[in-house]
């Protein structure tokens, strides 16, 4: 059994707390913090908690903690994960880590300096179809990474605090683009350099001091990108998808949106559909599983065991650091309009990375370039001299 203080009591706080109290879990939550007394009181009612507070600290240096959840706003992601380090108590916390690489990589140093468990909550990498696809891609079935896409797109975040940049650190590329960075992360490879990034970005929907949406690719060391797409002002629902290109093959996912669940409702009594469905009549999307769809329960398992066996969950405060530092760069090359340099102080992958070539060879005199069977019944051959570079064309 693992006892759990919930920092915070909010949107994401419940989502965990239906993940961690559900499936006939023997993990609980014992304390819980909120800022407001109305919802730490209503969030231990709702998920029988027995100590509520709003005082951070007294919630985490209970006796009857043994891990601290970070649910909180993004500017309180540092101070609280310093206050674990503090009461030497295990603590995993939402994303992004930090604003920024500087606050991620204090948040690093601070759970290396007081030896303790750190795990990164990032959801999307524990989705039923991201771990699949993961397995697929670790076994070289896909050939070599060349392109790992992904875009989460949604009409706006629900609490005010994300619209306020000296809350947030950012708008949909902090908010979103950490997770769409950390899928690319684990298809290339973690342990291949992120080298530079190029973004684009623009506030033209929502009246804020940050991007309401914004496109990016970020560059690693073996010549494969990395592509984000992130948007606050898309209509029509939460939009996650994702995209992973080899040299031998391809995976498409649609976590969310139209997962093949479609449901027709008159609007007479229809009521929750689905995390920011904008709509609960006409064709709605609904999603069957949200808890486990959106990744929480194989999420938690992975860091109890990870606690409980003394290794390192698959997503880390380092994963989380480094996610940081891509998405530093991404906001600079939005202001500056130029490719930018991904700038790691602390770099624990692989110094060099041999460049991705996929060449095929068709004999020894040829590279092999394409081969089809075209409408008119023809089989093609196409085929580049090695020694003079003449392309020929061959039919079978
Ligand atoms: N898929 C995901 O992993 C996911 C999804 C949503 C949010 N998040 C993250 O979770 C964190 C919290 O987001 P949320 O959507 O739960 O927000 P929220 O506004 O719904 O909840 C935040 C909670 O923090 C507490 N709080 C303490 N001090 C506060 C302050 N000064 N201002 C506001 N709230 C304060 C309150 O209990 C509040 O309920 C953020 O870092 C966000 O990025 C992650």
């Amino acid at each position: 059994m693992v006892r759990i203080a919930m920092l915070g009591a909010g949107f994401i706080g419940r989502f965990y707390a239906d993940s961690l109290h559900g499936l006939r879990s023997r993990d609980r939550i014992t304390s819980v913090y909120s800022r407001t007394e109305a919802s730490a009181r209503k969030f231990a009612e709702d998920y029988d908690v027995p100590f509520w507070t709003t005082d951070m600290e007294a919630a985490i240096k209970r006796k009857d903690v043994d891990i601290v959840c970070i649910s909180l706003p993004n500017n309180l992601h540092l101070p609280a994960v310093l206050a674990c380090a503090k009461y030497k108590k295990a603590v995993m916390t939402t994303k992004p880590l930090g604003r920024n690489a500087k606050e991620g990589l204090q948040m690093l140093k601070a759970v290396e300096k007081a030896g303790i468990f750190a795990g990164y909550l990032e959801d999307l990498c524990y989705t039923p179809k991201f771990l699949k696809a993961l397995q697929t891609v670790r076994s070289g079935a896909l050939g070599k990474i060349l392109w790992a896409r992904s875009r989460e797109t949604h009409p706006g975040p629900h609490s005010d605090w994300f619209w306020d940049k000296s809350q947030s650190g950012g708008g949909a590329i902090l908010d979103l683009a950490c997770h769409c960075v950390e899928i690319a992360r684990n298809y290339i490879g973690k342990d291949v350099r992120p080298v530079e990034v190029m973004c684009w970005a623009d506030t033209q929907v929502k009246p804020i001091d940050a991007e309401d949406h914004a496109i990016g690719l970020v560059r690693y060391a073996s010549g494969a990108i990395g592509q984000f797409e992130v948007s606050w002002t898309f209509r029509g629902g939460l939009d996650l998808r994702d995209e992973v290109m080899g040299s031998e093959g391809t995976i498409w996912i649609n976590n969310f949106l139209r997962t093949g669940f479609e449901m027709f409702l008159s609007g007479q009594g229809a009521g929750y559909v689905a995390e920011k469905a904008e709509t609960s009549s006409g064709w709605i999307f609904p999603v069957g599983d949200e808890i486990h769809e959106l990744g929480y329960n194989a999420m938690f398992t992975d860091m109890f065991d990870a606690m409980e066996q003394g290794r390192e969950p698959a997503e880390t405060f380092y994963d989380g650091y480094v996610v940081n530092a891509i998405l530093d760069a991404a906001y600079k090359s939005a202001q500056t309009r130029r490719w930018e340099p991904v700038k790691l102080e602390v770099w624990r992958g692989k110094e060099e990375t041999e460049v991705i070539s996929a060449f095929k060879e068709y004999d020894k005199d040829h590279w092999f370039l394409t081969e089809e069977l075209t409408h008119d019944g023809s089989h093609v051959l196409v085929l580049k001299e090695k020694k003079s570079g003449k392309l020929v064309r061959r039919l079978l």
